[in-house]
């Protein structure tokens, strides 16, 4: 594995796989890699010849007051779990290196996709989000790029962002990684003390609860969401962001009967740590 840690090591690597006409695979990560970025990691290792896997903490994607400092940086261990898992290219840049200006280029995907769910509490991320994941396509020029169902609707705003622009890129959406209990694995669950960790399986339960009651004909979006709300609500450490539900792919507002595919999504604090999690409902 060789690691680059500027733009112009990147871009020499790339021009080397392109002039050999290699594909090449991209895992955009924030780094502290957990076995969900290994499962990305793995599906870019069988489809393409070349894999790079981004290791930045964006600071673009944060808020004030979020937690950018204290996110944990584990770069020695990340390139040892994304080796054995398979990249070529660990690319892991300075603030400085992906933005040399305080002035700068933003991309946006404006409107309803943007606004709800995580938009609503984190009103400037995905504007952060889409800003480094186009900055990242245009260094890696990747043929597929890999990202987790873990965050829905990060995956529904890059898919906006990619059809609006025409980036020559496949998006690859990949399953949510749950540890053996049901907890959805993320970077955030080591800032959690052990009761919040085990408060927090209330995410997954509820959500399976969810997925039981449509599984037996429920098509109520209200009653599916109140569901899910009540047995949050009930753990006592739980202080509920969202929990909504959304048609795909737009991310439009469902009220009553559902019918098309459906993302049931929570966003929940335990403590200082913000947690989320989801379902997709499909009917027949
Ligand atoms: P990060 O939170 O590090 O996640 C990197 C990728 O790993 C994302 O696509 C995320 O959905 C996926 N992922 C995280 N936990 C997962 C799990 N339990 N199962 C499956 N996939 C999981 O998402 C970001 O970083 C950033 O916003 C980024 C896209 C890198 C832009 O800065």
């Amino acid at each position: 594995m060789k690691l680059c840690k500027t733009v112009a090591e990147l871009r020499a690597e790339i021009a080397l796989a392109k002039a050999d006409g290699q594909s090449i695979g991209l895992v955009p990560t924030m780094g502290a890699l957990h076995e969900g970025h290994g499962s990305l990691i793995a599906a870019a290792r069988k489809e393409n010849e070349l894999v790079v896997v981004s290791v930045f903490v964006n600071p673009t994607q944060f808020g004030l007051g979020e937690d950018l400092d204290a996110y944990p940086r584990t770069l020695e261990a990340d390139c040892v779990l994304a080796t054995k898992m398979g990249a070529d290219i660990v690319f892991a840049p300075t603030p400085k290196e992906m933005y040399p200006s305080e002035d700068m280029t933003w991309v946006e995907v404006t409107g309803e996709i943007t606004k709800v769910l995580c938009g609503r509490s984190r009103p400037i991320h995905f504007r952060g989000v889409t800003t480094v994941v186009s900055k990242l396509f245009n260094l890696a020029q990747p043929d597929r790029a890999y990202f987790g169902q873990k965050d829905a609707q990060q995956v529904q705003v890059l898919q906006r962002m990619v059809k609006d622009l025409f980036f020559n890129v496949q998006l690859r959406i990949m399953p949510i990684v749950r540890e053996a209990d049901g907890l959805a694995k993320s970077s955030r669950n080591a800032y959690l003390s052990a009761e919040e960790r085990a408060a927090g399986l209330v995410l997954s339960q509820s959500l399976q609860h969810a997925a039981q009651l449509f599984d037996q004909g429920e098509r109520n979006s209200a009653k599916l969401v109140a569901a899910t709300q009540a047995l949050i609500a009930a753990e006592p450490m739980s202080d509920i962001d969202y929990v909504e539900m959304y048609e795909l792919p737009e991310l439009t507002p469902v009220t009553g009967t559902m019918r098309g595919a459906c993302l049931l999504a929570v966003a929940v604090r335990f403590g200082t740590t913000r947690l989320i999690d989801n379902i997709v409902l499909e009917g027949e």
